[in-house]
C-alpha cells in the first residue's frame, strides 16, 4: 500500500528530479513533476545558460517532455524549488508569469497546481488563482 496521497507522490517525483537542476548561475534549484491523465507523471528541471534568457524553467520542461510524446490533457503540477541542500525548502516556488501563461495554454481554469516546501508541507492552487483572467485569442 502506498503511504503517499497523489499530491505527495508529485511532490516526491519533483523533488527527485530537482537533483538534476542545472543552475549554476543563479543556484535556484526547481523541479516539477506533471500529472497527465493518461496516468503518466512527467518531470522537468531548470537548465540555466551564460546567455541568461536563454535558460528554461522546470515547469516548462515538465510540459515540454509531455507534450512531446503526445499528452495534451493534465491533472496535477508539483513545483518545488530553493538552494542546493535546503530540506524542507524555505520558501514556497511559485510559477513564474511566463509559465503560468504556458500552463494555461492546455489546462483550464480548475488546474491543481501545488507548490511544495517539503512532502507534507505544501499548499494546493487552481490555475485561476495563479493567473486571473489569463489571455486567450478565443
Ligand atoms: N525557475 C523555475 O524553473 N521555475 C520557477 O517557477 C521559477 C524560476 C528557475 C529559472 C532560473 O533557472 C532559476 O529558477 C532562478 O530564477
Amino acid at each position: 500500500m502506498n503511504k503517499y496521497t497523489a499530491e505527495q507522490n508529485l511532490i516526491e517525483q519533483a523533488l527527485d528530479v530537482r537533483k538534476n537542476a542545472y543552475a549554476p548561475y543563479s543556484k535556484f534549484y526547481v523541479g516539477a513533476a506533471l500529472l497527465a491523465d493518461s496516468g503518466i507523471i512527467y518531470t522537468g528541471a531548470n537548465a540555466e545558460n551564460s546567455a541568461y534568457p536563454v535558460g528554461i524553467c522546470a515547469e516548462r520542461s515538465a510540459f515540454a517532455q509531455a507534450l512531446s510524446v503526445g499528452e495534451r490533457s493534465f491533472q496535477m503540477l508539483a513545483i518545488v524549488g530553493g538552494k542546493i541542500n535546503e530540506y524542507p525548502l524555505k520558501n514556497y516556488c511559485s510559477p513564474c508569469g511566463m509559465c503560468r501563461q504556458f500552463i494555461s495554454e492546455f489546462c483550464d481554469e480548475d488546474f491543481t497546481i501545488i507548490l511544495a516546501k517539503s512532502i507534507d508541507d505544501y499548499k494546493i492552487f487552481r490555475l485561476s488563482e495563479l493567473l486571473p483572467y489569463s489571455f486567450h485569442e478565443q
